[in-house]
């Protein structure tokens, strides 16, 4: 009966403890500060498992294992315009959403472990509190496929060889079509009106 006690009253101080130390804000949740090792361990179990759960569903298409130019194209151009600027590429080695986000989104370049499956569930359903959006809400399973089969390939890329592929696809509509002001270039003033023009003035 003593141990039992002593359990409880040390479970409910933990307890307490736990909250005061919450509700006094003196964890850094500031993304340019790494997590304590408890808390990203907690993190990334539970975003590991839920991922591997939820993706045991998914059906690889056949296609996506062997893709053919169309739609190494069509991943290209996704790609390009929606990840890349998280995920890096070829020729393209940092940037500052790469660098600032936390957790970092990590590279591409050199091809990734994560089965294709897994990449594809957490490219159509994103990651909670991480930065990584759930494509599927705009995007239709076909076109994020093909991002999956372009990354596969993309490792065995030069940076000539990624821009050239970029070059033949179209971008995403729906990132060229962001409701933001389309901002000149730097050292470009005069063509500030670009954007009022492609929007129709508005
Ligand atoms: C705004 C930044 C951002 C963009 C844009 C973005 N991601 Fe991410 N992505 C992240 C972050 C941050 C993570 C890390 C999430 C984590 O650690 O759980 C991530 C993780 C991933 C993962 C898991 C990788 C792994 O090793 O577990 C995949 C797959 C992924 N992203 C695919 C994509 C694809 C495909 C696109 C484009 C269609 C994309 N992401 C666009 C930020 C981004």
């Amino acid at each position: 009966m003593k141990t039992f006690l002593t359990i409880v009253i040390v479970v409910a101080l933990v307890c307490v403890g736990g909250l005061v130390y919450v509700y006094s804000g003196a964890y850094p949740v500031g993304a340019d500060v790494p997590h304590s090792a408890p808390v990203r361990w907690l993190v990334h179990t539970v975003s590991d498992r839920s991922i591997a759960a939820h993706a045991r569903s998914v059906q690889v298409p056949a296609a996506v294992l062997h893709p053919d130019s169309a739609m190494l194209v069509q991943g290209a151009g996704a790609y390009a315009s929606m990840c890349s600027m998280c995920h890096l590429a070829p020729g393209f080695d940092q940037g500052p959403l790469h660098t600032g986000l936390y957790p970092h989104p990590p590279r591409f370049t050199h091809g990734t472990d994560v089965p294709p499956a897994e990449f594809f569930w957490e490219t159509k359903h994103g990651v909670k509190d991480t930065g990584m959006p759930a494509w599927g809400r705009t995007h239709t399973d076909e076109e994020l496929w093909s991002i999956v089969a372009f990354v596969e390939q993309m490792h065995t890329m030069s940076p000539e060889q990624y821009r050239a592929i970029v070059a033949r696809a179209s971008g995403d509509k729906e990132m060229q079509e962001l409701p933001m002001p389309q901002v000149a270039p730097a050292g470009n003033q005069s063509a500030d009106t670009t954007g009022a023009a492609r929007h129709g003035g508005k």
